[in-house]
This record gives C-alpha cells, sequence and structure tokens, in this order.
C-alpha cells in the first residue's frame, strides 16, 4: 500500500511486513524517515523525525535562509553541487560545462498496478498484485525533469525503485552518473554481505562489518558477472540464517553494473545501485530521456532466509515470464560432460535412449552440432548444421528425442562469432571492437554488436528458423566471454560510452522478441556457468545454469551462496560424473543427486556405460524427485547451517501449508569419532504430527549396502525445539543397520510428511 498525507508530505510505502517511509522538506527535498519493520500508517511521525537542526562546523548549507545542510540529511536523491559531498546518486552535465543541479519536489501520482519498462527488464504487475508512486522532481533554472519511480508488492514485501530522466532543457545534456535508487541510512552498524566469485567458483558468501569509506561492488565486464553479483545485503551483527534484521538489495539488470556502500564521517550509510558509472557517458539531446535499470529493495526481520524467501517470492511469482511462473520443470539430460564436441548421430541416439529408461524427460543437444565445431576455436555465428556428426540434421535428433516420448533441447550461443565464419567475412563491422585495433578474444570468440538492429534482426530469423525446424522445448542460451574493446561501428563518436548500456538493450530486446515468439519454450540462460546470473535475464529466462562446477561439494557453497537471492527453481544443477572434471574430487552418486535435487534437476554424465548400480541408483532419484518435483523447485527455502563456516551443511525446503519437508543433511570430512549429529528443523506446524524417514539411499555405488533405515513419529514442537537426532555416524568399529555411514561427502535427505 503506499499512503500519502497532504499536510505533512509524508510518503509511506507500507507491504505486508515493512515500512518506507519519506517526507517533502519545506526546500522541496525528499528526506528519508524509516526503512525497516511494519509500523502503522499515520499523518506524522514525531519519533522518526531525528535530523540536524544546526549545521555542522565547515559544512555548506544550502542557501541563505537556514541552517539545513544536505550532507548530514537522508536523501531519497543525492545530487552533487549543492553541499552533499557523498557519492552523488545522478551527476549531469549541461552543455555550457555546468554541473551543478537542484531537483525539488513538483508533483506526485499514486496508481494501481505496475507497467513493464518498454526497454529494460521489469517486472510488471497487475492492479491486484501492486501499487505504484511517481514522483516528479525539477530543476527550475534547466528545466530537466527527474522521475523517482516505485512500486510495491506487498505480498512479497518489494519495493521495486528506479529513475528517469527528461531532458525538458533546450540543449543537450550528457548523464555521467546515474543509479536506480538511493538509499541513506542514518546508522551504519551493519555487516555487509555480497556474493563474490569467479568461474567455477560463484556465488559464495563475502561478509564484513562496514567501516567509514566507500566500497564498490561492481562489474566492468558487460555482463553483470562472476565476480560481484548484482545484490547486496546489510545487517546487523547478530543476524542469523534465521533470526534478526536484513536489507536486500538487487538490480534487475545484466551489464555493467555498480553497488556503492558508503559510511560517512557522520556515521551514515549511503547504499546505491545502478548501471556502472565507468566508462559510461549518455547524450540526452532535448526531448529524450533516460530510463535506468530497476533495482529490489526488501526487509525481513525473519534473518538471511527470511530476505531470500522474499526475493524468491517476487522472482517466482512477479518476474520470471508469465508462462513459466510456478510451472514444473522437467528433469533434462545434457550431453556436454558426457562426450564435449565428441559426438554423432549414434551416440546421441543411446544417450537419449539411456535417459528414456531412466526416466528423465527432456534430452539436451549441446555445443558442438554445427559446422566447424569440433573444439571451441571454429564455428560460432553461421549456424549451419555439423551431417558429417548427424547425419539426419537437428531435425533428425529431435524427432527422434520426440518419438520416445522426451522433450528436445537445444544449445545456442547467439551473441558470439568466430573468425572464419562466413558471418565474420560478410559483416566484420558487426564485430564489437575498433576497425583499426586488434580485438582480443576470449575463448577464441568476438562478441556480435547488438546496438545494431541488423544484428538483432539477423539473430532473431536465423534461431527462430532453427527453433521452429527443430520443435524445441529448450534452449541453453550461452555466452562464453565477457567484453573487451568496447566499440561500436554503429554509433557515433559521442555515443560510444553508451555502448555497454545500449548492448543490454540490444540483449532485452533480442530476447524479448523471441521469448514472446516461443512463450512455451523454457530458456535457460548461461554464461560460462554463473557469469550472467541476475535478474534482468531471469525477466527473460525462467532458469539459468548455476555453475560450470557440478561437483557436489563445490555446488555446496555455490548453491548455498546463490540462494541468498535465487530460488531453486532458478537453479540449473546436474549430477556428472563420479570423478569431477572441474576440480577431479570422487563424490558419492547419492551426493551429487541430494545436492543437485535442491534446484532444477540434471544429468551430465555418461548414461551410456553406467553399472547396474547405478543405473538403479538414477532410476530411484527420477522417481524421487518426480515425486518431490514441487517441492524442490516451489518449495519455501531455508538455509539451517552454512559450508562456509562448518563441515556439515544443512538446509530444508517446506511446502507453504507446512505438510511435507525434506531436509538435506551434507558433510564435507568424515572425522575420527564424531560428535553426536543433530540437525535443525524449522516453520512446522507445532500441533501437527509428522512422520520422518531418512530416503532409502545406497552408501556407494561400489557396494550395493543400503543406508540406515531411519524413521520416527514426532510432534511438530519436538522437532521444532529439539531438531533432528540421527543416528550415531560410523566410528571405525561396530557397524549394523542403524550406523550411518556418511564417510567424505557424504549426505543424507530427510522426508518429513505430516500425518
Ligand atoms: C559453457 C557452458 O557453461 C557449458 O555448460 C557448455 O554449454 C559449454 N559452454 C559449451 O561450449
Amino acid at each position: 500500500m503506499i499512503k500519502y498525507h497532504e499536510t505533512t508530505q509524508i510518503f509511506h510505502i507500507q507491504t505486508k511486513n515493512t515500512s518506507y517511509i519519506f517526507k517533502v522538506l519545506e526546500t522541496g527535498h525528499i528526506t528519508q524517515l524509516y526503512y525497516g519493520e511494519k509500523i502503522g500508517i499515520k499523518e506524522n511521525y514525531d519519533a522518526l523525525n531525528q535530523q540536524y537542526v544546526s549545521a555542522p562546523g565547515n559544512s555548506t548549507v544550502y542557501s541563505t535562509k537556514s541552517d539545513f545542510c544536505l550532507n548530514v540529511t537522508p536523501l531519497e536523491l543525492g545530487i552533487y553541487g549543492k553541499g552533499d559531498y557523498r557519492e552523488p546518486t545522478l551527476h549531469l552535465q549541461e552543455d555550457d560545462g555546468n554541473r551543478t543541479f537542484d531537483f525539488l519536489y513538483v508533483s506526485h501520482e499514486i496508481h494501481e498496478g505496475k507497467e513493464k519498462l518498454s526497454e529494460l527488464a521489469s517486472v510488471e504487475l497487475s492492479e491486484e498484485d501492486g501499487q505504484s508512486l511517481t514522483i516528479l522532481l525539477k530543476d527550475e533554472v534547466s528545466g530537466v525533469k527527474l522521475y523517482l519511480k516505485y512500486s510495491v508488492i506487498d505480498a512479497a514485501n518489494i519495493i521495486i525503485r528506479s529513475m528517469e530522466l527528461v531532458n525538458n532543457g533546450s540543449g543537450p545534456l550528457k548523464i555521467q552518473r546515474m543509479m536506480s535508487f538511493n538509499w541513506d541510512d542514518r546508522y551504519s552498524d551493519y555487516d555487509l554481505i555480497s556474493l563474490e566469485g569467479q568461474w567455477i567458483r560463484e556465488r559464495h558468501i563475502n561478509k564484513y562489518a562496514l567501516k567509514k569509506g566507500r566500497i564498490v561492488l561492481d562489474s566492468k565486464k558487460g555482463v553483470s558477472s562472476s565476480d560481484y553479483n548484482p545484490f547486496l545485503c546489510l545487517a546487523k551483527k547478530t543476524t542469523t540464517e534465521c533470526t534478526g534484521k536484513a536489507y536486500g538489495f538487487a538490480l534487475i539488470y545484466s551489464g555493467s553494473h555498480e553497488s556503492s556502500v558508503e559510511v560517512t564521517p557522520y556515521g551514515f550509510t549511503r547504499i546505491q545501485m545502478g548501471i556502472q558509472s565507468f566508462d559510461f557517458e549518455w547524450l540526452l539531446k532535448p526531448g529524450d530521456f533516460f530510463q535506468t535499470p530497476e533495482a529490489v529493495l526488501t526487509f525481513s526481520a525473519k534473518g538471511f532466509n527470511g530476505m531470500s524467501q522474499n526475493f524468491h517470492q517476487m522472482i517466482n511469482d512477479y518476474l520470471i515470464p508469465k508462462y513459466w511462473r510456478r510451472r514444473e520443470r522437467p528433469i533434462l539430460a545434457n550431453n556436454w560432460e558426457a562426450t564435449y564436441f565428441d559426438f554423432d548421430h549414434n551416440k546421441i541416439k543411446a544417450l537419449v535412449d539411456s535417459a528414456k529408461e531412466l526416466g528423465i524427460e527432456l534430452f539436451v543437444l549441446d555445443d558442438g552440432w554445427f559446422m566447424n565445431r569440433n573444439n571451441d576455436r571454429h564455428g560460432l555465428g553461421d549456424w549451419i548444421v555439423d551431417y558429417d556428426k548427424l547425419e539426419n540434421g537437428i531435425d533428425g535428433i529431435a524427432h527422434y528425442v520426440h518419438q520416445q516420448g522426451l522433450q528436445f533441447g537445444l544449445w545456442v550461443e547467439p551473441e558470439m562469432v568466430n573468425k572464419g565464419t562466413a558471418l565474420y567475412r560478410k559483416h566484420p563491422e558487426w564485430i564489437v571492437g575498433h576497425p583499426r585495433r586488434e580485438v582480443s578474444p576470449g575463448r577464441n570468440q568476438y562478441i556480435l554488436d547488438l546496438t545494431n538492429d541488423a544484428v538483432i534482426d539477423y539473430l532473431e530469423e536465423k534461431l527462430s528458423n532453427i527453433f521452429e525446424h527443430a520443435k524445441v522445448d529448450y534452449i541453453k542460451w550461452d555466452m562464453n566471454r565477457n567484453f573487451s574493446d568496447l566499440y561500436s561501428s554503429w554509433l557515433e563518436p559521442e555515443r560510444q560510452q553508451e555502448f555497454a548500456h545500449r548492448y543490454v538493450l540490444g540483449l532485452y530486446k533480442l530476447l524479448g522478441r523471441l521469448v514472446k515468439r516461443f512463450p512455451k519454450v523454457l530458456f535457460e540462460s548461461c554464461s560460462s556457468g554463473g557469469n550472467r546470473f541476475d535478474l534482468g535475464m531471469l525477466a527473460y529466462m525462467p532458469q539459468t545454469w548455476t555453475s560450470d562446477n557440478t561437483d557436489a561439494v563445490a555446488r555446496y557453497k555455490i548453491q548455498y551462496g546463490t540462494s541468498y537471492v535465487f530460488p531453486l527453481s532458478t537453479m540449473g544443477a546436474h549430477v556428472s560424473g563420479r570423478k569431477s572434471h572441474q576440480v577431479l574430487r570422487k563424490t558419492p552418486l547419492e551426493t551429487r543427486f541430494n545436492v543437485a535435487a535442491f534446484g532444477v534437476l540434471g544429468y551430465e554424465l555418461d548414461l551410456i556405460n553406467l553399472s547396474n548400480t547405478e543405473r538403479e541408483m538414477i532410476k530411484e532419484q527420477v522417481e524421487f524427485y518426480k515425486k518431490h518435483r514441487s517441492l524442490f523447485q516451489f518449495g519455501d527455502f531455508n538455509r539451517l547451517q552454512s559450508p562456509f563456516e562448518n563441515n556439515h551443511m544443512h538446509w530444508q525446503v517446506l511446502d507453504p501449508d507446512k505438510r511435507e519437508a525434506i531436509l538435506g543433511e551434507y558433510q564435507q570430512l568424515q572425522e575420527a569419532s564424531p560428535v553426536l549429529d543433530h540437525i535443525d528443523v524449522v516453520n512446522l506446524e507445532e500441533e501437527a504430527s509428522y512422520h520422518l524417514a531418512c530416503r532409502k539411499q545406497h552408501v556407494d555405488e561400489e557396494t550395493r549396502m543400503m543406508s540406515e533405515s531411519f524413521s520416527i513419529h514426532a510432534s511438530g514442537d519436538e522437532l521444532l525445539k529439539a531438531g533432528i537426532r540421527p543416528f550415531t555416524q560410523f566410528m571405525g568399529v561396530g557397524v549394523d543397520a542403524y550406523t550411518r555411514i556418511l564417510g567424505d561427502f557424504g549426505s543424507r535427505l530427510y522426508l518429513i510428511e505430516k500425518e
């Protein structure tokens, strides 16, 4: 709900459990009063009105009329030039060189629902789902207008922020920095939590206490990248996974981005997120407008899990394409780690046959199906099928897969081109890079210039033909390099610093058209694994390949960290071969499944040469996942014990009616004489009685030994208060049917069902 009080000029944006309150000051600036746990709607808030009444010594005051000092005022918009010395939210330059602007309140409008942004990935809300507020600010001298935009999703405790600048002046403007929002917290006693990483080590939790000074978490790679996800969290030092205050901020954007957290000498914390301001300048001619990406703000008093669940609900119910909302995703088999580039028609058919026998529902043909693609040095760009490998073409394979009753999926990497292709020879000007300079490659390939509409049209037609002919049910959209040599032969010289953002707009245009043409195709975004796992891509593609690292133990951390923002339904998670291709570790097949089950399950290993035991195990796994698929993909997810701090990791997924939960227990290394284990359970119904049983699994794939049978009946409050007390682990002596043999990298799933 969005409420405005005329007499006090106070705005209150209220969600199910949160309040965001700000006020228009006499000067026309907007000061923030509060963001946090929900408080009642009132006309005035004396208790929140903590402002400096006189300017601190040697400050710049706003005008001769009072001691009002912008530098020590929490502001909805920070502007350079009038005495606010913190990082500005917006920085502009006029033709005559002026950089001082003063945007003041003019009017506002509140309406039901929310429209999609025309060029950017964004959220759309029906009149029942949310409300929007637009505040118009104006710089009187230049006539330039700025719209502060807010939308609220009550049910998910989400506020969506963005800004739009309209050049109503008479001369051109240069935008040098324009963030999506500004939040000035009055205090700074927080920990900052971000998600950092690299290739095959994405979204690891990075936590430290805020100190005075400015921290920038960003990407200059042209993609959101695995360096720093466009997300950050501020939490009290006492906040845990399940308790305490946590603020979450995330950007709906897939390109270079910037998050800035600045603790000022006065102890305020300024938080901003937006398009990367380095190497960015946007020319705004009179009459033109510029819209920032949307940012998502959320707060929870129920710890990091509460914050994550707000994001999860927003993504599942309001962000991903409508057709895929809460729609169960198929279990897939992908041939990449099974064959790499080395396959032919018969090998693929044999893989499909095995997949079918195991109960798998979708077969995905990965990289290598097109001409000259026997390694990663050639072939990208022309998209002509390699008939030497696939004698009946893609259509033939697709037909065979469909005949077997499976869905068919295909890998593409449309944004890229290799030298030596017909496309490269015909259109060297379509490549990103300066025409007189040698362009640096990444994975031997070059980027197509999506700021150019001709490239977008070419790709739309080329891809649509392939998708239609092969009757694809699924597309894996890959993108395997970061940007270099930023230059477009298509853009005018004065617009070259618009390139990085214009590329993202071009990408969204292409994706928007394809998703509209193929609404029922399941698109999975991928960028060398999780190098572009962000809310922007999810607005078009409901799931993302989480990481090229399929090692189950590495995935403990990757999936745990990823879940800070992204729900299980968005995380592609595959069971791969016994020895990891990324870290050379050998993990049990059951653990590979027990981890991948907490996501969108797939198998990516040699399914042809499995042993009989492995075959049997996979069949059981597939059956178990199918039975509990909706819980695994859409249940409420809670992290309980972190692999970043413990030898054991625990997490739980629970259906919203609290009838069924699955709890995962994962061990890193086996300890000698281990202590008695204990696993917390959360959010069950206290009065209900539950049956708790360990999923029957093999101890490992070498022996035919089954795991201990653990089955108990308990009340919800017993489980909530005492937790689960599993059988003792193997201790070097005495094994019986009740011994829990986990070993290195062992794991268990506990099924909790209401009776
Ligand atoms: C990178 C992806 O992340 C992999 O899963 C695979 O599709 C390869 N590209 C293919 O080149």
